[in-house]
């Protein structure tokens, strides 16, 4: 019953559906609990039976545990746990033009972050994000693997080589575009981000997203994927498509963006690079996908991906 409501609680719903309805997230849904029980049970079989890795391989299993789960059709909201009032604090970087300074804020308010239990299980160091930050072209991952933790640098082992390789193809250097992740501590035995750990972390991607404004943000994988549309969906339907995409929390007539306005990005979802590892059959659907956002930003291929 609405009008039973107590005043406060109806304020702070009334400004989270501001907030979804701003990120043109429209329709809600109760999460189907059946359904995460027995995807996480059949990706546990999956592992025993070494279909997916075990805990002492380098890099994370993306996509993998994806395509053993069950498919979902729905299209379905994803409910961050980020309060509204984080959302609409002040952040150090704001009105600050130059995006190398802004980064630097950034980074420095993330400190030796400890929000989430991450911090506590096993992390080296945190993998921040590396490239051009004034990139056109901007690809997440899901989060660190032993390689990027030892070196502190995003996508540097196999998956990062053949991102690199996906890169070059494209006509662009490493350093041309930006890289970063969803989660930038590694997951213990490479594990999947869990939610809270997305939600706890994602708000400084956004922030990062951002200042850079992209032209394009590739999504590597199901995970980056659903954090940055806050939409749960198989890869399937996520893929083949451009998104409107701003960062959450970032409008396009924010105060702070004065010098260079920003419509937001196009965003496109891809395969993870692990997977393709995995799976090199699926090289050329993403080569389609890379293809898409190479038309969009007007770059010419140079070589196709290996
Ligand atoms: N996989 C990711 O998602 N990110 C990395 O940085 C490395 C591997």
């Amino acid at each position: 019953m609405p009008n039973a409501l107590d005043p406060d609680l109806r304020h702070a719903l009334a400004e989270r559906l501001r907030y979804y309805t701003e990120l043109g997230i429209y329709d809600f849904y109760r999460r189907d609990k059946m359904n995460a029980v027995q995807a996480d049970a059949q990706n546990e079989a999956a592992a025993i039976a070494g279909v997916v890795e075990a805990e002492t391989s380098s890099a994370p299993q993306p996509e993998l545990r994806e395509e053993m789960s069950p498919r979902r059709s729905a299209v379905v909201a994803i409910v961050r746990e980020e309060s509204i009032f984080e959302v609409l604090t002040p952040k150090p970087e704001q009105g600050v033009v130059d995006p190398v300074a802004a980064l630097k804020l950034i980074r420095e308010d993330l400190g030796d972050c400890t929000r989430c239990k991450l911090h506590k299980l096993g992390r080296k160091q945190i993998v921040f994000g590396v490239g051009n930050p004034r990139a056109e072209l901007m690809f997440v991952g899901e989060g660190p693997g032993a390689d990027e933790d030892a070196q502190g640098e995003p996508f540097v082992g196999r998956a990062g080589q053949l991102l690199n390789n996906m890169i070059k193809a494209m006509g662009l250097r490493r350093e041309d575009v930006y890289i970063a992740n969803v989660v930038k501590c590694r997951p213990p035995g490479n594990r999947t981000p869990e939610r809270d750990e997305c939600d706890t972390c994602s708000p400084f991607l956004m922030r990062q997203i951002a200042v850079i404004k992209p032209k394009v943000v590739v999504a590597l994988g199901a995970v980056a994927a659903r954090n940055l549309l806050a939409i749960n969906a198989p890869m399937a339907e996520l893929r083949g498509r451009f998104y409107d995409f701003m960062p959450a929390g970032v409008r396009s007539s924010d105060p702070s963006f004065p010098e260079k306005p920003w419509p937001g990005a196009k965003l496109a979802v891809t395969y993870h690079p692990a997977f393709l590892l995995r799976d090199p059959r699926q090289k050329g659907e993403a080569w389609k996908d890379l293809q898409m956002v190479m038309k969009y930003i007007g770059l010419k291929p140079l070589q196709k991906a290996e």
